[in-house]
């Protein structure tokens, strides 16, 4: 029989429970410092005694300066870990996988909050210098965003330095999958897209040039992380700019061999977030599934795939027709934390999920 959504799925050593995972999704809710707070257990615990396999954090930054905002979760000292810690033990025990998707925000980074509008925060107003391939500001090269660096030599090696570090504490903290997030526009999308990266040494100019860098975090990620436990990368399978030269679905089945090679098990296949003149060439369900089936192709690591799904039946067949081995659900998991044990009952296999004893009555 073929795999279906709740079956469940084996990576090395690590065994989810089914085929749903909560997307990482930016809470801004950190009052100081990237320091998680009773918010982020209570959203990710929430999740995961809603039933999904795998709950992921939010964007968690490597660095301070690889905050999208000053709002954004961090890891970058032990202490950090020690507040990641309660959350992922309350993930594990309520039968989910916990996982961390670590980040650096790169040109991106020094906003206000989206509800407070997503505007630059200059240095004099509790924000920083951005960091990036090329001395390319966000969103446009003119206008007032904060001063972007390009970095040098050194900011690469540190910031390959930052991952591996932030992957030993994650792991302290009790995650058990690692995402290396290399989409959205966001730092190491911005190694990779001709768009963002100018530079002429070697990690820019040609493909292999421009995919170094990432190559290289996976690597030394997973040289870290144990042997029985996953790592998976998030990538902007294109830029969604197809009027100039800019990455493409074609590039990124070309990177997936390469990420597995490097130590990824499974590819997160998001897309866009570069640039503003982005052009979406179709949103609603599945929007973004057919750069999972084209990554699928082109590599034997697993494919998740993620955008607009958000019914049972949807996700149920991503898995049953062999279009990707996991269904990434975003914004269905803020409107309804309880989406995987609702899609059971909607499939027919509730048998195959427990509600909380605590919420039984209610539900029998
Ligand atoms: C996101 N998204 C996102 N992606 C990511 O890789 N890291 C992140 O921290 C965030 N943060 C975030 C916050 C919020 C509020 C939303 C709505 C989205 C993108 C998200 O993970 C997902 O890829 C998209 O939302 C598309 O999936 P859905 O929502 O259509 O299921």
């Amino acid at each position: 029989m073929s795999d279906h959504l709740f079956s469940p799925l084996s990576i090395r050593g690590t065994t989810v429970r089914n085929r749903v995972m909560v997307s990482p999704m930016c809470q801004y809710s950190c009052d100081r410092d990237g320091f998680a707070t009773d918010w982020h257990e209570v959203h990710l615990g929430s999740r995961a005694t809603g039933g999904a396999g795998i709950v992921m954090t939010e964007a968690t930054a490597v660095e301070p300066r690889g905050r999208i905002s000053p709002h954004d979760l961090g890891i970058w000292s032990d202490d950090h870990a020690d507040a990641l810690a309660p959350v992922a033990a309350f993930v594990s025990e309520r039968g989910a996988t916990p996982a961390i998707q670590l980040a650096h925000a790169g040109r991106k980074a020094s906003k206000t909050r989206p509800w407070d509008g997503s505007e630059p925060l200059q240095p004099d107003e509790g924000g920083w210098e951005t960091l990036a391939p090329s001395a390319v500001p966000y969103p446009f090269e003119e206008g007032e965003p904060p001063r972007t660096a390009r970095m040098d030599l050194d900011d690469i090696e540190g910031l390959r330095d930052d991952f591996v570090a932030a992957a030993e504490r994650a792991l302290d903290a009790g995650s058990e999958i690692a995402e290396v997030h290399a989409a959205h526009g966001y730092l190491l999308h911005e190694f990779l897209s001709p768009v963002t990266n100018r530079r002429d040494d070697e990690y820019g100019g040609d493909f292999e040039g421009r995919t170094r860098l990432v190559r290289e975090i996976v690597e030394e990620v997973r040289e870290v992380w144990p042997d029985d436990k996953p790592v998976f990368v998030r990538v902007s399978a294109t830029d969604w700019l197809p009027d100039r030269e800019s990455w493409t679905v074609e590039d990124t089945a070309r990177l997936a061999p390469l990420l597995a090679e490097a130590g990824a098990d499974l590819v997160d296949v998001s897309a866009g977030g570069l640039h503003p003149d982005q052009q979406i060439p179709q949103m609603g369900p599945n929007y973004q599934v057919r750069y999972a089936e084209r990554v699928g192709e082109s590599t034997d690591a697993l494919v998740g795939a993620v955008g607009g799904i958000s019914e049972a039946e949807q996700a149920d067949a991503l898995i049953r027709n062999d279009r990707a081995d996991l269904a990434i659900v975003g914004r269905e998991h803020l409107r309804d934390p309880y989406f995987a044990l609702h899609a059971a009952e909607k499939l027919g296999v509730e048998d195959e999920v427990e509600w909380p004893i605590q919420y039984r009555r209610a539900v029998q």
